[in-house]
């Protein structure tokens, strides 16, 4: 399987604070991967370190075999790695349609950027409801859709959400998985990073388990679902209680 990412003993942090260390993951083309762990494992620091928020301190970064380290956040999103952070962040003056306007503002996104916008409203009827609405006026969880469908309109080659469901309610937890199953079918590879653990390793093809800013364990997600050993150590999920 070709992967799009491949990361190398990456390591990084904040100042003098080595986060994350000697980490070695890759995201296949096509595929979920997962990335869980405990609060403060390292889940955002990767993925700030991947989409070039922060600088890497040792390793290697490769987007379909280029080293991608040197790369600023917007020319890393130009190559195809797009970036949900924690929080969605979306302009809250901006209205749906100018928010997904603006998802295309990379030069090689803007040709048939309304084309997509239209999918995008297949995609998520709400936002075409919402269309003309403020984002600032929208519910939590069509923030999250607006800014995924903001992000599906760069044209990722891959695409990392950080914690797309926290906070929401469980029946839009629901919502947002099935579209996310949605997006992946049609071809988007996807890097995610969820507290929601079992529906993360559900969907995912292949997991990561951070601890303590290291890959503690990593394999396919069936398996690490099936172990309960996993589970109860790394993931706090102990299923005798
Ligand atoms: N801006 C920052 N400056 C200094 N330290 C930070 C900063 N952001 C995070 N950290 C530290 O880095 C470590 C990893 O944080 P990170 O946010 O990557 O964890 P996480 O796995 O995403 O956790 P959570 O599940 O709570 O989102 C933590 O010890 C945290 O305190
Ligand atoms: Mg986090």
């Amino acid at each position: 399987m070709a992967s799009i990412l491949d990361v190398t003993n990456l390591s990084g942090g904040y100042g003098e604070v080595q986060v994350l260390k000697d980490v070695t993951v890759s995201i296949a083309e096509g595929q979920v991967t997962a990335f869980v762990g405990s609060n403060g494992a390292g889940k955002t620091t990767l993925m700030r370190l991947l989409a070039g928020l922060i600088p890497a301190t040792s390793g290697q970064i490769n987007l379909q075999g280029e080293c991608v380290n040197a790369l600023s956040p917007p020319d890393r999103l130009a190559r195809g790695v797009s970036l949900v952070p924690e929080g969605r962040l979306v302009f809250p003056d901006f209205t749906v349609a100018d928010t997904l306007r603006m998802g295309a503002y990379a030069p090689h996104a803007r040709s048939g950027w309304r084309e997509r916008a239209e999918q995008m409203y297949a995609l998520f009827p709400r936002l075409r409801e919402r269309r003309t609405s403020q984002a600032g006026f929208l519910s939590g969880g069509e923030q999250q859709m607006l800014a995924l469908a903001r992000s599906l309109m760069s044209k990722p080659k891959v695409l990392l959400l950080d914690e797309p469901t926290l906070g929401l309610a469980p029946t839009m937890v629901q919502e947002l998985f099935s579209i996310l199953a949605d997006i992946h079918k049609t071809g988007v590879t996807i890097g995610l990073v969820e507290q929601n653990v079992h529906a993360a390793l559900t969907m995912a093809d292949y997991a990561y388990v951070l601890e303590d800013g290291e890959i503690a364990f990593h394999g396919p997600s069936d398996e690490i679902l099936a172990s309960s050993a996993v589970k109860a150590a790394y993931l706090g999920i102990d299923e005798e209680a």
